[in-house]
């Protein structure tokens, strides 16, 4: 076929090479603003990237051999976390010295598409306070600001996004304006996307002018970080330590100072915080440890069998289950930034809808794409003195991932997870609640039990469903 006005002969002879010319076939239809636009997108493509991706396809899967040598990682248990213990007690205040310091920053990756909860904006934005409506941003928000105020510091908050989220993310956050932090606090950054390739490593025309890409797995906030100039802020500020957390899971224990601490004190380059897990088929990441070195083996690729294995008192083995809260040490994300393929590809077989040859949508029941997505949480095993930290999941871990009728992870079981969570600090603060009432706290007003006890005097009782602010 011959492209008319085509300008880049070497892309062309790319596509020829990696056998994807067919992105071109409807070239001579189109104006030369598509065209300019469908030039413009290829040219970000690595096209020998995506075709070594493809033949990993057809590769033999790695996680039977790794899931074999797979053992319990280092971790701090709740046994050791006991509030009363010097091991707690000098976490929460290395932890406490840290932040008051200005040392510590967070980034919320907020780049997902939510498909699996059928809401049509971005994650961020679905209402889940239990009795406020408040969104999920604006927990999250004023999570940051609850322990700005507690450390009289200011924490600047790095939100992740996507193409496909960004500029509502942006519109949202401005209107609300950014929920009372200082809009200085605040920056929105922009993940980068993969293309993906039909069964024959083909990539999938989404128009005729544009080839189909996605968001490319949170991995992606490592190289957006730097690009964005995100990183380069946080040093500037004096930010040593980030700690990350996923717009899902409004239960994040922001900034919590016992694991800031607990980070610190071991010389943890990167910390995890996990829940044990109460089912072996539970979907969260198995954090183990392999030949010394912290991994997350994703729930979807651990072997049944492995995952099933148990201790000789009937627990699981590979007990700990990520709840994607991390903590980097900022200097360990800029070395990963310096090696080459830190942070390798995983593949997942998607539904995509493209244009056949004659230019028709198909919209597939089954799936027909590879998608390339990386996990950040494969910088683990690169990480010095890499530990795992738990925690009760009724305390840090209730993530909103499906719509109802699902049995698990819909917005009612999280509603329901954050009053029963407030209602628990309220009763330790020796406030007596009537039974069957919902409540919620705004961190600003109080950002855990103990600034809780120093704000509502020890036996009141509250008799009806309360929002305090
Ligand atoms: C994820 C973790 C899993 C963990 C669980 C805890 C992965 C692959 N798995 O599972 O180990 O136990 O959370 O809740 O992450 N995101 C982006 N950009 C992307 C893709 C995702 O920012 O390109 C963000 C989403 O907005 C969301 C988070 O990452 O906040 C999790 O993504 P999701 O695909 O929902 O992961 P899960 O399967 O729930």
């Amino acid at each position: 076929m011959q492209f008319e006005n085509i300008e880049n002969s070497n892309l062309v002879k790319q596509l020829q090479d990696f056998n994807q010319s067919h992105v071109l076939q409807f070239w001579n239809e189109l104006a030369p603003t598509q065209r300019k636009q469908l030039i413009n997108q290829l040219e970000t493509f690595d096209f020998q990237l995506i075709d070594s991706l493809t033949q990993l396809a057809s590769a033999e899967s790695p996680w039977e051999k790794i899931a074999q040598a797979a053992e319990v990682p280092p971790a701090i248990t709740l046994a050791q976390q006991s509030p009363d213990g010097l091991h707690y007690q000098h976490a929460r205040a290395t932890g406490t010295e840290a932040l008051a310091a200005g040392k510590v920053g967070m980034i919320l990756v907020a780049g997902g598409q939510g498909t699996r909860l059928g809401f049509d904006h971005p994650k961020g934005m679905f209402p889940i306070g239990p009795v406020s409506n408040r969104t999920l941003y604006q927990m999250h928000f004023e999570q940051v600001l609850g322990r700005s105020r507690q450390f009289g510091v200011r924490i600047p908050l790095y939100v992740m996004t996507s193409p496909p989220t960004h500029d509502e993310t942006t519109q949202f956050l401005t209107d609300h304006q950014f929920f009372g932090m200082d809009p200085a606090d605040v920056n929105i950054f922009c993940q980068g996307v993969m293309p993906a390739v039909d069964k024959d490593g083909k990539l999938l025309l989404e128009t005729k002018s544009s080839v189909f890409v996605s968001p490319d797995g949170h991995g992606g906030t490592l190289e957006a970080l730097a690009r964005s100039g995100c990183l380069q802020d946080a040093k500037t500020r004096g930010i040593e330590h980030l700690f990350y957390g996923q717009v899902d899971n409004p239960l994040i224990q922001t900034c919590d100072p016992a694991l800031v601490g607990y980070h610190l004190n071991s010389g943890s380059e990167m910390t995890s915080q996990v829940v044990r897990k109460t089912d072996w088929s539970q979907k969260v990441g198995n954090v183990v440890s392999i030949d010394g070195k912290v991994q997350i083996i994703e729930y979807s690729d651990l072997p049944e069998q492995y995952a099933k294995q148990t201790n000789p008192d009937g627990s699981l083995k590979l007990w700990a289950g990520s709840i994607a809260v991390h903590l980097f040490k900022l200097d360990f994300l800029e070395r990963s930034l310096t090696q080459a393929d830190s942070l390798p590809f995983h593949l997942a077989n998607k539904k995509v809808p493209f244009l056949d040859a004659s230019g028709t949508r198909v919209e597939p029941d089954q799936p027909n794409a590879i998608k390339f997505e990386r996990f950040i949480f494969d910088l683990l095993p690169l990480a010095e003195n890499a530990i795992v930290c738990e925690v009760k999941a009724e305390d840090g871990f209730c993530a909103v991932k499906n719509a109802p009728p699902a049995k698990s992870e819909t917005p009612e079981h999280v509603k329901n997870a954050i009053s029963d969570l407030h209602g628990r600090w309220l009763q330790a603060a020796g406030v007596e609640l009537a039974s069957g009432i919902i409540v919620e706290i705004n961190p600003t007003f109080a950002a855990d039990v103990e600034t809780l006890k120093g704000k509502i005097p020890t036996g009141t009782k509250i008799a009806e469903s309360t929002y305090f602010k």
